[in-house]
C-alpha cells in the first residue's frame, strides 16, 4: 500500500510521457495538448505547472535540446522551469529571440539561430528555435522557449501547435476561473 498522502494524491501518480513522431503535426499536437491538460488538471500553481509542461514537452517532442519558460519580471525575462542545459538567467525585453518575441507578443520561428541577429546562445548545440509568448488576460506573462540541435526544426505547424500548448498552460495557471479568450 502506498503511504496515504500518495494514495490520496492524483499528482503523485507516475506519468508516462508519450514520445510522438509528429508525422501528422496537427493530430499529434492535439494529442499532446490533451495529455498536457490531463497532467495539469486540478493544479493552478505557475511554477509547478511550468515544470511539468517543460518536462512533458522535453520528452514528447523529437529533436529538442531545451524546453522551458521565461517569465516577465519588470522589463526583463527571468528563467523559469526548464529541461536542458543551464540557461542564461535574465534577458532584457527586446533582446535575443525570447526578448523579441516577448516585446512583439508574437511567435518567432527561427530556422537558423546563427542568422538571427542578437540571438543569445545558451546551449551551443542549438541550431533552431521557437518562442511563443504567454498572454494571460491581455497581459504578457512570459514566453515558452524551445531549442533544437537541427536546423529548420520548427515550422508554421509547430507554431500553431505550440501556441495551443501555451494556451493550455496559461489557462491552467488561472485559478478557479477559465482563461478569457
Ligand atoms: N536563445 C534564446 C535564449 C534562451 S536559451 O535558448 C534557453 C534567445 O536568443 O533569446
Amino acid at each position: 500500500m502506498p503511504p496515504p498522502e500518495y494514495a490520496s494524491s492524483r499528482a503523485a501518480m507516475s506519468h508516462a510521457v508519450t514520445a510522438y513522431e509528429f508525422q501528422d503535426k496537427p493530430a499529434d499536437y492535439a494529442r499532446l495538448r490533451a495529455e498536457l491538460a490531463a497532467l495539469l488538471d486540478g493544479e493552478h500553481d505557475l511554477i509547478a505547472n511550468a515544470a511539468n509542461t517543460a518536462a512533458l514537452l522535453f520528452g514528447a517532442l523529437p529533436e529538442v535540446n531545451w524546453t522551458g519558460f521565461y517569465f516577465l519580471r519588470g522589463a526583463e525575462l527571468l528563467v523559469g522551469p526548464f529541461q536542458g542545459k543551464p540557461a542564461c538567467v535574465r534577458i532584457a525585453l527586446g533582446r535575443g529571440v525570447c526578448g523579441t518575441a516577448a516585446l512583439e507578443r508574437r511567435t518567432l520561428v527561427v530556422p537558423d539561430v546563427h542568422a538571427f541577429a542578437g540571438h543569445i546562445a545558451c546551449d551551443t548545440a542549438s541550431r533552431s528555435e521557437i518562442v511563443v509568448p504567454l498572454i494571460r488576460g491581455g497581459e504578457l506573462l512570459g514566453v515558452l522557449d524551445i531549442d533544437s540541435p537541427r536546423l529548420q526544426r520548427f515550422d508554421a505547424a509547430d507554431a500553431r501547435g505550440l501556441e495551443e500548448i501555451a494556451r493550455v498552460f496559461v489557462a491552467s495557471t488561472t485559478a478557479a476561473t477559465p482563461a478569457a479568450g
